[in-house]
């Protein structure tokens, strides 16, 4: 399956990916874990992305697009992936429908989470992420490790993420709105969108997620 997740910076879109990919056996593919990937390991690409990240800006769409392509072009997402973080504008969305044209495969559903802004904000000031693994996420509250600080899952150190500051936040939902929904429309026109309320439980929102999926959309 080819699969667009969208949503609101905090959504649960990367937790929700983890779920999903492993259910369907597909790579998750998050445009976000591939900057801060390349910002770890000082590479080109990272210096260039660093700056609209911290900034709550989007990465110009130069570097973007090429990065994901590349990315989906691995052998490990011929058979699908469910992409993450991307496309985050029109006109990358134009962008991958030429790149999925050229591959002669089309997308399957594009799932919208859908989250009232006063929980976005609380999930992401808790947030709290593993230096080793990113798909590795806490929160303090909603998620907590068992030992403050350190993941559950491999022992590592847990951090902050540098764009999850108040100030940030605001300007990455700002973005959001007049940005990246507008592709919400550019899709419905397509006839793909599946709206799945993204409040509860992460397990009930990975069901939802999947019964949607199963419902042929
Ligand atoms: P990116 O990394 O994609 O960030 P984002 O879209 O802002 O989304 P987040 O990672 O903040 O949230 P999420 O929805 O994944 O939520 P999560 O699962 O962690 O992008 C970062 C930056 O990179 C952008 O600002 C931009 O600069 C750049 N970038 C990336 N892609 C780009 C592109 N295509 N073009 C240009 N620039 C690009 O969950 C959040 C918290 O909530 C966690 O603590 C989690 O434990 C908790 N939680 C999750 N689900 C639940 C639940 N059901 N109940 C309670 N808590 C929950
Ligand atoms: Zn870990």
């Amino acid at each position: 399956m080819r699969i667009v997740l969208v949503g609101p910076p905090g959504a649960g879109k990367g937790t929700q990916a983890a779920y999903l990919a492993k259910n369907l056996v597909i790579p998750h593919i998050s445009t976000g874990d591939l900057f801060r990937a390349n910002i770890s390991q000082g590479t080109d690409l990272g210096k260039q992305a660093k700056a609209f990240m911290d900034a709550g800006e989007l990465v110009p769409d130069e570097v973007t697009i090429g990065m994901a392509r590349d990315r989906m072009n691995q052998p490990d997402a011929a058979g699908g992936f469910l992409l993450d973080g991307f496309p985050r504008n029109v006109s990358q969305a134009e962008a991958l429908d030429e790149a999925l044209k050229e591959d002669g495969v089309t997308l399957d559903a594009v799932l919208d989470l859908e989250v009232p802004e006063e929980e976005v904000v609380k999930r992401i000031a808790g947030r709290r992420i593993c230096r080793n693994d990113s798909s590795h996420v806490f929160h303090v509250t909603y998620s907590a490790p068992k030992q403050e600080g350190v993941c559950d899952v491999c022992g590592g150190e847990l951090y902050q993420r540098d764009d999850d500051s108040e100030e940030t936040v605001r300007k990455r939902l700002e973005v959001y709105h007049t940005q990246t929904e507008p592709i919400i429309d550019y899709y419905k026109a397509q006839d793909l969108v599946v709206t799945i309320p993204a409040l509860g439980k992460v397990e009930e929102v990975t069901e939802r997620a999947m019964a949607a999926l199963q419902g042929g959309k």
